[in-house]
């Protein structure tokens, strides 16, 4: 349609028309039954004729049924406008890749493209036409449990991972075939809760937060994401949902965003709790003011924007702004003139789950495994001795490998890593025990009973595995975080695996010095013990439906782990929040003076265990001093900074090869360290390759004292080198 047209249509609406295309129900309103509800169902109450004005639908895909529910919600409207079916296709819709923390640590945005590419061919066939993702939250703080769904940790991997992954979604085309809409979230900064506490206020300088925070967002908005949804948090003590300065001065007018804004789920009724809004009027007005657009599971704009319109509290002008943004994206997904869009049931059936995207699974698992420890070569793992080698933990044979934003219509398309194991060794007998369960049985973890073993039953699982132990030459120990235990509403104080875990792990490593530990968990866990008492420790992260094939292989040298750490490890939990580009403060440690009246605590080390950009590989590397092509450089100029990079090791490997600066001095303090370039690099046994980084001004910008942004004249540091920790650098010249 033309543009003309959309706004003939708009004209030609009634108020409660208008007002449906700007309502967001899951799909049990329709009477569907296999709805998918991710959040609690508040006070929603709409009768039949409501339900029929309603403009977009969440929670359901098919495409058989999404065809037949479009053809009634059509036939039902005044003016048979298609409906928006959206959903959450987070790291895949049926096809499950790594979860976003894990893809973050790939150091590969064109990774989380594919991945987003594969996710909507098969959410497209399925009937949907948006998902909410990518999540670019910045994520500093282990304690909060969504962290699985963001990148990382650090603003420029973030807004890379952010174009991409919308590129990946959206292509050049809404109404290309297998093509969604993406949809930014959450905006804004969700990611830094006071104490890590879910949905609690956030806390942050306007500096902090547009210096490091709106990055991420930037980048999705750069990509032209179509849609974007509120947080659920108050900034600064002002709900986002009714935050009119962010929404339409930040997002609109600074980022440049034109696409449709959706509340989060329930978020404009949550207003009255919050305690801005006293009641469901002035929470419809506060939302509509500050420019969200449709209003997700709550009757609040359904019930209570009409009469506000007609009392004069709110002016329709911004109900037709909203409800053009809304019909523009229907229109640039074709829908008017095809309302089933990709919906078909021969593609599902050809796509999902098809070789080709388990295959791409199981690739961009491997590349997201990060290995923390790899004490004497232990791994890889020669396939040869397979009959000397135990495998136990209660992930050694479980499915649950996707990550809790995954929906897989069954497990039984996963493959368990005792399965994919024996595959690989056939001929030869790998031993497998249970080891322990993940809790005990009727332990409460977010609000379920969780079945296990009994206290007697723990005990004799162990003692088996014990036993197993001292006949084997080598432990594989798959334990982790249950996978309820990140996500939404999973924060978590304790950064620990479960103590029963934590017992198999030191009895085994009592009577076999091999223990290989692989560790499954949506955020970084404290590592200080399992890795004293392991060889080498292989971080899966939720590896997805091909994990435990990806697992297989690294383990035993098919392929080789190449992920980095895109978030900090603690030492202890009671060091969050933590970040790699932190300041140095006026009382920096020295080795002279490595505490005392210095920064940090008493009782351990302040800094991250493993920092930012850590990660080992099956080889080794050297890198040459950094080298500048001039000292100085002005704000036209370029500096190209080099490295040569060798492989010291005698396997053919991959290392991720990362620039940071340091701007030294400037009207505020700057960090340590930023990232301001990667590289992956793959080189053969003693090859060695240079390795070039462009530095342009732009690179030095930030938010100066007067809120300005810009660079200032000065010296700055560059590092390139294997993590964030790196000392190869030298320095430059602003002039
Ligand atoms: C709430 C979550 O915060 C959001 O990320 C998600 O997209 C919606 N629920 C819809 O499921």
């Amino acid at each position: 349609m033309e543009r003309e047209q959309l706004q003939a249509l708009l004209a030609d609406m009634s108020l409660e028309e208008k007002i449906g295309q700007m309502v967001q129900l899951n799909a049990s309103f329709l009477g569907n039954n296999d709805t998918l509800i991710t959040g609690p169902m508040g006070t929603v109450s709409v009768d039949a004729d409501e339900v029929k004005l309603c403009g977009t639908i969440l929670g359901t895909a098919g495409a058989d049924k999404l065809k037949e529910l479009q053809k009634q919600a059509m036939e039902g409207q005044p003016h048979h406008i298609p409906m928006l079916f959206m959903m959450d296709v987070i790291n895949g819709f049926q096809t499950i890749f790594p979860i976003p923390l894990a893809q973050g640590c790939s150091f590969e945005p064109e990774l989380a493209k594919q991945g987003a590419q594969i996710a909507a061919k098969e959410a497209a066939a399925a009937g949907l036409h948006v998902t909410f993702t990518p999540m670019l939250d910045l994520t500093r703080d282990a304690r909060w449990g969504r962290v699985m769904e963001s990148p990382g940790e650090d603003p420029y991997l973030n807004s890379c991972f952010a174009k991409a992954m919308v590129e990946g979604f959206q292509g050049s085309s809404l109404s290309e075939k297998g093509r969604i809409s993406a949809c930014l979230k959450h905006f804004a900064a969700y990611g830094y809760p006071e104490g890590g506490r879910e949905y609690d206020n956030v806390e942050l300088s306007e500096r902090t937060f547009r210096q490091d925070y709106l990055t991420g967002y930037q980048g999705a908005v750069d990509a032209n994401c179509r849609m974007a949804m509120t947080s659920f948090n108050s900034l600064n003590r002002v709900p986002s949902t009714a935050n009119r300065w962010l929404m339409r001065d930040v997002l609109r007018g600074e980022m440049g965003f034109d696409g449709v804004l959706i509340s989060d789920y329930a978020a404009v009724e949550e207003l009255i709790p919050h305690g801005i809004a006293a009641d469901k009027r002035e929470a419809a007005k506060l939302a509509l003011e500050a420019g969200v657009d449709i209003d997700m599971m709550s009757d609040v704009y359904l019930h209570y924007l009409k009469d506000a319109v007609e009392a004069k509290e709110v002016d329709e002008a911004l109900i037709d702004e909203a409800v053009m943004r809304i019909l523009t994206l229907k229109n640039d997904l074709g829908l008017f003139e095809n309302p089933d869009k990709d919906a078909s049931a021969e593609d599902e059936k050809a796509l999902i789950l098809c070789d080709a995207h388990r295959q791409a699974a199981c690739e961009a698992a491997v590349k997201t495994f990060v290995l923390l420890k790899n004490e004497a070569q232990i791994l890889p793992l020669a396939k040869e001795e397979a009959d000397g080698l135990l495998v136990s933990g209660p992930y050694a044979d479980s499915r649950l490998l996707c990550g809790s934003w995954s929906f897989p219509s069954t497990y039984d398309n996963i493959p368990t890593i005792r399965e994919r194991m024996t595959e690989a060794v056939s001929g030869q007998k790998i031993t497998f025990t249970e080891g322990c369960s993940l809790f005990y049985d009727g332990e409460i973890v977010k609000d379920h009973t969780m079945e296990g073993m009994n206290p007697e039953q723990m005990e004799a699982a162990i003692a088996e595995t014990v036993e197993a132990a001292k006949k084997a030459k080598n432990v594989v120990l798959c334990l982790g975080e249950y996978y309820t235990q990140t996500g939404e509403g999973s924060s978590r104080t304790s950064l620990q695996i479960s103590q029963n875990q934590m017992e198999l792990l030191r009895r085994v490593s009592e009577v076999n010095e091999n223990v290989i530990t692989v560790i499954f968990s949506g955020r970084p866990l404290e590592m200080t013990e399992i890795e004293a008492l392991s060889k080498a420790v292989l971080y899966v992260w939720m590896p997805g439906t091909e994990g435990a094939k990806a697992i297989t292989d690294v383990l035993f040298g098919e392929k080789e782990p190449t992920g980095r750490l895109s978030m900090s490890f603690p030492h202890r939990a009671a060091q969050e929040p933590l970040y790699y580009s932190r300041f140095q403060g006026g009382r920096p440690r020295t080795p002279q003076e490595p505490r005392g009246f210095r920064i940090g605590y008493i009782d351990i080390e302040y800094r991250p265990y493993h920092s930012f950009g850590y990660g080992l590989s099956y080889s080794t590397f050297n890198y040459s001093p950094v080298s500048l092509d001039s000292s100085e450089m002005t704000a036209n100029s370029r500096i190209t900074a080099k490295v040569t990079l060798t492989n010291t090791g005698n396997r053919r490997a991959t290392e991720t090869v990362q620039m940071y600066l340091r701007d030294v001095s400037g009207s505020v303090i700057r960090p340590m360290r930023e990232l301001k370039g990667f590289e992956k690099v793959t080189l053969d046994p003693g090859e060695s390759r240079d390795i070039s980084f462009v530095i342009e001004e732009p690179m030095l910008r930030f938010v100066r004292m007067d809120m300005s942004v810009g660079s200032e004249p000065g010296r700055f540091e560059v590092f390139i080198g294997a993590d964030s920790t790196t000392e190869n650098g030298t320095a430059f010249v602003l002039k």
